[in-house]
């Protein structure tokens, strides 16, 4: 079985204020570990708050949560939540990526019910997994 975990966190941009610089940074490290590690997901960003859902193996994925949580480019992770799957939702993606567009997103969030503010406040597990699922299939590259 593998394990799928879900959080939100606040972004803690740095003293230059590049959250975008931020985010490529954070993927780029992010694919080439869990690559390594036999993990996979999706990583969702609007600028100011983080979405992630992460699947693998049970123990290493709550290895990676534990790093993740220490990192000072976020804040205030919640917990969305975590389940056990026998096939992974984000395969072929070692961690795939969304920026979060309030204009030319909106209706890939108004289909799950979510408007571009506050959207990450309305997420449980299952939700944040459909709506990166929505963005994975929206998105024709990774970022
Ligand atoms: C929002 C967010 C998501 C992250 N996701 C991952 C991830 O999926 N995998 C990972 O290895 N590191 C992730 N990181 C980075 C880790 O916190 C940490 O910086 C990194 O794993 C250290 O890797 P290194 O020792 O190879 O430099 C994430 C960081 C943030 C802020």
């Amino acid at each position: 079985m593998i394990k799928q975990t879900c959080y939100v966190s606040l972004c803690q941009a740095g003293a230059d204020g590049r959250v975008l610089s931020m985010f490529r940074d954070i993927l780029t490290v992010s694919q080439r570990n869990n690559r390594a590690n036999g993990l996979s997901g999706y990583l969702l960003f609007d600028r100011h708050y983080f979405a992630q859902v992460l699947e693998g193996d049970p123990r290493v994925v709550d290895a990676t949560i534990a790093r993740i949580k220490d990192d000072p480019r976020h804040r205030d992770i919640v917990l969305l939540g975590y389940r056990e799957r026998r096939v992974r939702q984000f395969e072929g993606w070692a961690m795939g990526g969304a920026m979060i567009e309030a204009i030319h997103d909106r209706e890939i969030l108004l289909r799950r019910g979510l408007d571009s503010k506050g959207w990450q406040r309305k997420l449980d597990g299952e939700g944040l997994i459909n709506l990166a699922l929505d963005f994975a299939a929206s998105r024709s590259t990774d970022i």
